[in-house]
């Protein structure tokens, strides 16, 4: 059985620990708790030993643990460290490779792979101090879980909350490669792509890379290698996955060919079905009293499509996305045979899915079209993952 080590630093946020916690043990992982001092004015450490089953750890100086060197064993008899809520404090800390409690000095003493998952304000989040630390951090090879966007418990609105219990356990398992598509290679595409005009004008589409990114993180949470192949978005890089950034359908399209061979690939991405058929080396100027310019298109090409036909390179399983507005599954049974894939996502885009936090699709496959209850993009994602799993078993 895996072990986690997870340590507790002091925020709001401390309470979902104990949700992780809980997740973590019903996923098969073994979880020791341990409080820093902020962290138990937040959480109990008899909460926290009853949800991880046993013993929680907080002091340093405590002479029954120092007797059996109990950080250095901390810090070396776990498989991972997860660090969750981390406060500024504490990151600070750790860059500064400080060592005043129990909780710096197994961060310090140990070589297992450490996942910090911070939360905190978010203009302590943006200051320049706490970004030099995450930059050290990262480049000593600390893997990082969020934080994301949204309200705080101040109240106030930004970048500084801990991620949700389900994403951080997805974010342990990548990290551990750990999981049912462990030794799978995972392709997938996401996000809009922008066709320039010239160097500073473009066509676009409204895609956020949601439910994309959403699927990167499902997949590498079971354990698989996800390179995801991604259009220009707001978007922070799912954690444990390789991130390739592109802008054009073709760049999109060389970049997934030499991501192959992988096992299974999805396409999420809203490609553009057109780019403008030159590009004009220069800012194409606007003249007074002339008509404005033509551009014609030229039709970019088809990456499902191409990876369906890909011989013996084509993964083993390929999976598309068809937005329709009407007649959806009749729609997506017919895009499944003309592209040569798998299985099809059907969305219902009159339902206004466009950056929403939630999607309604029907899974259509040679067996048939199977209708998905809506529900948040990160479920459909998970889902969806888990069918892959099966299915590449
Ligand atoms: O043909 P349509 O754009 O409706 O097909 C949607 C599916 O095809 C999506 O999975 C999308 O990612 C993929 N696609 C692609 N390359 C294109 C156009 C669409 O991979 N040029």
């Amino acid at each position: 059985m895996r072990r986690i080590l997870l340590i507790v630093s002091g925020s709001v946020a401390a309470y979902k620990a104990l949700e992780f916690a809980r997740l973590a043990r019903k996923g098969g992982f073994a979880v020791t708790g341990l409080l820093t001092a902020g962290g138990a004015r937040f959480v109990t450490p008899h909460a926290l030993a009853a949800i991880t089953g046993s013993r929680v750890h907080g002091d340093l100086w405590s002479l029954e643990e120092e007797v059996q060197a109990g950080h250095i064993r901390l810090a070396r008899d776990h498989d991972a460290i997860v660090v969750a809520p981390a406060s500024a404090d504490l990151i600070a800390k750790m860059a500064a490779g400080l060592a005043d409690d129990l909780a710096t000095t197994v961060l310090l003493a140990t070589t297992r792979p450490v996942l910090v998952a911070p939360a905190m304000n978010p203009t302590m989040w943006a200051h320049p101090a706490t970004r030099a630390n995450v930059e050290t951090l990262r480049g000593r090879g600390v893997a990082f879980a969020g934080p994301e966007e949204g309200e705080m418990a101040e109240p106030e609105h930004g970048l500084g909350r801990l991620v949700e219990p389900p994403a951080l356990l997805e974010a342990v398992r990548a990290m551990l490669a750990d999981g049912p598509l462990a030794g799978r290679h995972a392709l997938v595409t996401s996000g809009p792509t922008f066709e320039a005009i010239d160097p500073v004008r473009f066509i676009g589409n409204r895609s956020s890379g949601r439910q994309g990114h959403a699927i990167a993180a499902a997949l590498a949470g079971l354990g698989a290698r996800v390179t995801l192949v991604s259009g220009p978005v707001s978007l922070p890089d799912p954690p444990g996955v390789r991130v390739i950034r592109v802008e054009s359908a073709r760049e999109m399209l060389a970049a997934c060919e030499a991501a192959l061979p992988a096992d299974v690939a999805v396409c999420a991405a809203a490609v553009a079905d057109w780019r403008p058929e030159t590009e004009a080396g220069a800012k194409i100027k606007k003249v007074a009293g002339a008509p404005p310019p033509a551009i014609a298109l030229a039709e970019n090409p088809d990456i499902l499509a191409t990876l369906s036909a890909a011989g013996d390179r084509r993964p083993r399983l390929v999976i598309g996305f068809a937005a329709e507005t009407e007649d959806v599954i009749a729609h997506a049974e017919a895009k499944r045979a003309r592209k040569g894939c798998d299985w099809i996502l059907a969305n219902d885009v009159g339902a206004g899915v466009f950056g929403a936090a939630e999607n309604a699709v029907t899974l259509v496959t040679e067996a048939g079209a199977e209708p998905w209850p809506r529900m948040a993009k990160e479920d459909v994602a998970r889902r969806l993952a888990a069918r892959i799993a099966e299915a590449l078993r």
